[in-house]
């Protein structure tokens, strides 16, 4: 079976073909392509929502058209080599999933092919089932923590942890078709977290790639930062009061930080977004720095980037105890975090639990996993019963 999917949740672009035989352990990526419009929103250091979506209409089409070719697939004449369609339709913003949801049931209607929704968290799990085409070498396998459990088919139970920029879950996988959410985040996502710091030190969305290059020339041990809800003996995480303690140390330690503060507002943006421009600083304030500043900047990352890590791993470990499992699924924009998948491999050795991380690029938004989703749940919808949820969750 050939699956092309879409994926249009926030400001990228994605279409992706992949190929697999009925009870595969696996999906073979054919195809995949992203477009992203990240750079116009750099001068508001987030993402605006209407921009992205006007992009997006922009580039759809064209994105769909090249992931065919590269596919060896006749872009005017698809109908037989393609036998489902899939899309995201949750969560993200109402523009963008829009863009996805309403292109593809179109495109299912003239084709006349099943369409499959796949919400998107359900498919940031998926990027594990993903292999590599040996002829195409579409994903850089060298990237991988561990090759040699790459082509292991992954073993039942699972837990997988998912780590985006709205979503720090663990969630229980007894099969395809059971699986179950043990805990998530109140508050903000580790991803968040990440960005909303980085945000406050002059960088714009993703913040997470900035602070853990500026953390590797700090020292993690440098402040003691809290490891937020270790007592709370449940799988739930919360992020907000680590930002929080994050922005009182800046403030703190940098004084050009609160002199500013007369003309700039200092803090987070009023919503849980990103999408307002307040506190926005466009220069970084890394250049504003001693150099001795600058050390402090850097150690200050870095134990950002440890309370993260530490508290994720902390509660992985607690559950892969509780439940046994053979198979650790890591996915999601922050496994894209070197250091943490580093530790989480380390966890499952210890533990005698097989790794998974995505590569890189399969680990931040793309439209490869939403078509491996798709192939594991195979439930298509009726084309008027298919809509855009924003606010969908697990
Ligand atoms: O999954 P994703 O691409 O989009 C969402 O569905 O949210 O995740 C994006 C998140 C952002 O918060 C970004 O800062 C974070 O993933 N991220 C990282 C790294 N690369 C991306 N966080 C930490 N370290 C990274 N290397
Ligand atoms: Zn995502």
């Amino acid at each position: 079976m050939r699956i092309l999917a879409v994926e249009t949740s926030c400001d990228e672009t994605s279409a992706a073909i992949i190929e697999a035989e009925k009870d595969a352990s696996s999906v073979t990526l054919l195809a995949n392509t992203l477009a992203t419009s990240l750079t116009l929103h750099s001068e508001t250091g987030g993402i605006i929502p209407e921009i992205a979506a006007r992009e997006q209409v922009k580039f759809i089409i064209p994105v769909i058209r090249e992931t065919l070719q590269k596919a060896g697939i006749d872009p005017d004449k698809p109908e037989e080599k393609i036998d489902a369609l899939a899309v995201t339709y949750g969560p993200g913003l109402i523009g963008s999933l829009l863009v996805g949801v309403e292109t593809m049931k179109t495109l299912a209607m003239l084709w006349n092919k099943p369409l499959i929704p796949v919400n998107h968290m359900v498919g940031h799990i998926y990027a594990n089932f993903i292999r590599e085409n040996p002829k195409s070498q579409i994903l850089n396998t060298k990237l991988y923590p561990e090759p040699s459990s790459l082509n292991a088919p992954i073993a039942f139970p699972a837990l997988a942890l998912v780590v985006s920029g709205g979503h720090t879950d663990i969630l229980l996988l007894k099969s395809h078709k059971d699986i179950q959410l043990l805990g998530g985040t109140r508050d903000d996502a580790a991803g968040e977290c990440f960005d909303k710091c980085a945000r406050l030190l002059g960088y714009e969305y993703p913040g997470g790639p900035k602070i853990s290059k500026l953390a590797e020339l700090g020292n993690p041990k440098a402040f003691r930062l809290p490891r937020p809800m270790l007592d709370s003996h449940d799988y739930d995480f919360s992020f907000s009061g680590l930002k929080t303690a994050f922005l009182y140390l800046t403030k703190e330690h940098f004084s050009v930080l609160r002199t500013e503060k007369k003309n700039t507002k200092i803090g987070w943006p009023a919503s849980n977004t990103l999408r307002s421009n307040a506190g926005w600083q466009q220069i970084p304030l890394l250049e504003k720095l001693s150099e001795s500043e600058k050390q402090t900047l850097y150690d200050l990352c870095a134990s950002l980037e440890q309370a993260i890590i530490d508290t994720i791993s902390i509660k992985l470990t607690r559950a892969i105890k509780e439940y046994q499992v053979p198979s650790l699924l890591i996915s999601g924009g922050v496994a894209a975090n070197k250091k943490l998948t580093q530790k989480l491999k380390t966890i499952s050795d210890e533990t005698g639990t097989t790794f998974h991380v995505p590569p890189p690029q399969l680990c931040t938004d793309n439209a490869a996993m939403i078509a491996s989703a798709a192939f594991y749940h195979h439930e298509p919808q009726p084309l008027e019963k298919t809509a855009a949820n924003p606010e969908l969750y697990f």
